[in-house]
């Protein structure tokens, strides 16, 4: 299963950085999002990361003149139907995924593969809305994506060793270092980074200390890179709640039960650095 052409499905934060590190490591891409304005964004940020990476020295003009021949961008999913694999990251929604990738098994050559990247959802259940369950596999970036070196690459019921091995491979080669984990709600990273996320939210909601002083205590105690609320804001406010609410709805445990402050956050809209506004102002 040889992968040179990848197709991304989302151009947000995700989806930009995903078409970033595979255009640095050479592969031709083709990045797609059905709202216009978010595949002008993606463009623009991809253009700036490049220029401060050749202001920094890490790359040259030629690097990135070289990079925007192996780029193309559009709005019609069609462009994707001749890539080897695609990555969608589009919203963390299971019945949009579900409806997304049943198109998309519709419109590629048989022998694409499809992958999601999902933080917390089940790649089963989304294969089998396809018409070729064996190829749809999950692979779980991090954000900042050009940044953050792991891939988690989770087969499904039905995902071929083919297919988990051509993934894992093509992790590597965009320069990830990829784990293979089972199909469990959240996998292994965010299994356990987001109850830690989520009970920094308590620690707020409870006023034991404000943002500033959690994210620091943690930072400087427990020699985080990052303390959990500023993660939060990283995140996306709204992720984070959802990947509790689901874990407490597949696991059936209230240790799940999800902060109140990141609810009353995402009720009011402030969802992190996205929206300019979270535990943090970022405006
Ligand atoms: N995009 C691209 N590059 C970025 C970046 C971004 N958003 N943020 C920082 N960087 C780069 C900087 O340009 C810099 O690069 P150089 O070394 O080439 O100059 C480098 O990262 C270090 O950045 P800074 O010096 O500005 O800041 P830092 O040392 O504090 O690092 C950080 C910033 C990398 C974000 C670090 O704080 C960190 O590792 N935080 C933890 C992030 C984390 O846990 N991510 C996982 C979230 S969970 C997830 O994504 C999964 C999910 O499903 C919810």
């Amino acid at each position: 299963m040889a992968i040179s052409k990848i197709g991304v499905l989302g151009a947000g934060t995700m989806g930009a950085g995903i078409a970033q590190v595979s255009v640095e490591a050479g592969f031709t891409v083709v990045l797609v999002d059905v709202v216009p304005a978010v595949v002008e964004k993606a463009a623009k940020g991809l253009d700036k990361a490049w220029a401060k990476a050749v202001d920094k020295g890490k790359k040259t003009a030629e690097d990135v003149a070289g990079f925007g021949k192996l780029l193309s961008t559009g709005t019609d999913t069609a462009l994707l139907a001749d890539c080897d694999i695609i990555i969608e990251a589009i919203i963390e929604n299971i019945d949009i995924k579900k409806k997304v990738h049943a198109q998309l098994s519709e419109i590629c050559k048989p022998e694409t593969i499809l992958a999601t990247n999902t933080s917390a959802l089940s790649i089963t259940e989304i294969a089998a809305a396809t018409s070729r369950p064996d190829k749809v596999v999950g692979m779980h970036f991090f954000n900042p994506v050009p940044v953050m070196k792991l891939v988690e690459v989770i087969p499904g019921a039905e995902t071929t060793q083919d297919v988990v091995d051509a993934t894992v491979d093509m992790s590597k080669k965009i320069g990830k270092e990829p784990v293979v984990a089972k199909e469990v709600p959240g996998f292994i990273v965010n299994r356990i980074l987001v109850p830690y996320i989520n009970e920094a939210g308590m620690v707020f909601q409870e006023g034991t200390a404000s943002a500033a002083e959690i994210d620091k205590a943690m930072k400087l105690g427990a020699g985080m890179p990052m303390g959990p609320l500023a993660l939060a804001d990283l995140v996306g406010i709204d992720i984070v709640l959802a990947i509790c609410d689901y874990f407490w709805k597949e696991f059936g445990d209230s240790k799940y039960r999800a902060s109140l402050a990141f609810r009353q956050k995402v009720r009011a809209g402030h969802l992190g650095m996205k929206t300019g506004k979270g535990f943090y102002d970022y405006k």
